[in-house]
């Protein structure tokens, strides 16, 4: 086996501004107006996405934290001895400390996030933690295809992946079906997924938790159009917009939107987008999933169910899944 030293230099297969333009464009001329949440975070996004993750409502991050932290050395047991790791979504890489702490000799980590800067500052961080593990970023989209390093050198053990903070309920239940298929490819047979997946709960505690009294939520929604103003050289006014949190139980899931005050033009150059007053753009989905359902999800899409807990006031659910053989 190769060894290998610290962050390695980062794979960068991140969209770049033309593909961020044509989305904005697309999503702003559709009705209704809808926008990807992958675009909420560029490094100020992850920074006050970060804060979010400390906020009193905001119970999904403290509650997974607690059920990994009960069962890091369980997921430690069944991944064996120099795993790889691949986390999607990687943030802050606060949660991975549990597991890298837990696992015998990891092999390798390959955090995968579209944040750019966010994502080589949370592996230097994570690297000063842990100086003798590899560390290969990879700044790219999830939700477009994109091949991994090769790690067949570098990693002997079970590869792991691993999607905490129940990003995965940013999908639809259709675009969750398509990237667990993709996933179960890319970690191949015999890998586990980790995957935390939010419980539906009281309507008020997810709009509490989706719109926060600190304002918080709103300014990191808000940052989509200050992003797309300097990034497009577009001339949204912050002021006209507020931002919402909407449960929709039909669907289970709450949605964020951005709702113009006032009927406008914005300039995006070369267009101009009309907004009627109290028309809104849709920002991001957060579905929730009781264990059934996505197990029933999991099966369907190529995995197989090795464990699932949950905290004891049923917020919020790690599942431990098999890439069938
Ligand atoms: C809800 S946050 C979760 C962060 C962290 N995993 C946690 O549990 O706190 C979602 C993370 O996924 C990243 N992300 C969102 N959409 C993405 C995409 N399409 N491709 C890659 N990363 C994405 C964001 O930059 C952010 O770091």
């Amino acid at each position: 086996m190769k060894a290998i030293q610290a962050v390695q230099r980062i794979h960068d297969l991140a969209p770049g501004v033309e593909a961020f333009h044509e989305a904005v464009i697309a999503g702003l001329s559709a009705v209704p107006k809808t926008l990807s949440c992958k675009f909420l975070y560029d490094a100020t996004g992850s920074r006050l996405f970060d804060r979010i993750c400390t906020l009193p409502a905001y119970y999904p991050t403290r509650t997974e934290w607690g059920i990994l932290r009960a069962h890091a050395r369980d997921i430690a047991a069944a991944a064996g001895p120099a795993a790889g790791l691949i986390e999607f979504g990687s943030g802050a890489g606060h949660k991975i400390r549990l597991l890298l702490a837990a696992l015998r000799d990891p092999a390798l980590y390959i955090p995968i996030d579209i944040s750019r800067t966010h994502l080589l500052a949370s592996a230097q961080t994570l690297s000063a933690a842990f100086p003798q593990l590899p560390i290969v970023p990879v700044c790219a989209d999830y939700t477009q295809s994109f091949v991994l390093p090769d790690m067949r050198n570098y990693c002997p053990g079970r590869l792991v992946g691993f999607f905490p903070g129940s990003t995965i309920g940013n999908f639809t239940p259709e675009e969750m079906n398509e990237f667990l298929r993709r996933t179960a490819q890319l970690l191949g047979e015999g890998a586990l997924f980790i995957v935390g997946v939010d419980l539906p709960k009281a309507k008020a505690v997810l709009e509490a938790a989706y719109d926060d009294p600190q304002g918080v939520t709103a300014a990191f929604n808000l940052n989509l159009l200050r992003r797309i103003n300097r990034e497009l050289k577009a001339d949204f006014d912050l002021a006209t917009f507020r931002h919402e949190a909407r449960w929709d139980a039909a669907a289970g899931r709450i949605e964020m939107h951005l709702t113009s005050q006032i009927e406008q033009m914005v300039s995006i150059a070369p267009h101009r987008i009309h907004f009627r007053r109290g028309e809104t753009i849709h920002t991001e989905n957060s579905h929730k999933y009781d264990l059934e359902t996505f197990m029933n999800h999991a099966e369907a899409t190529g995995y197989k169910s090795l464990a699932s807990w949950t905290d004891t006031q049923r917020l919020f659910a790690l599942h431990m899944l098999e890439v069938k053989r």
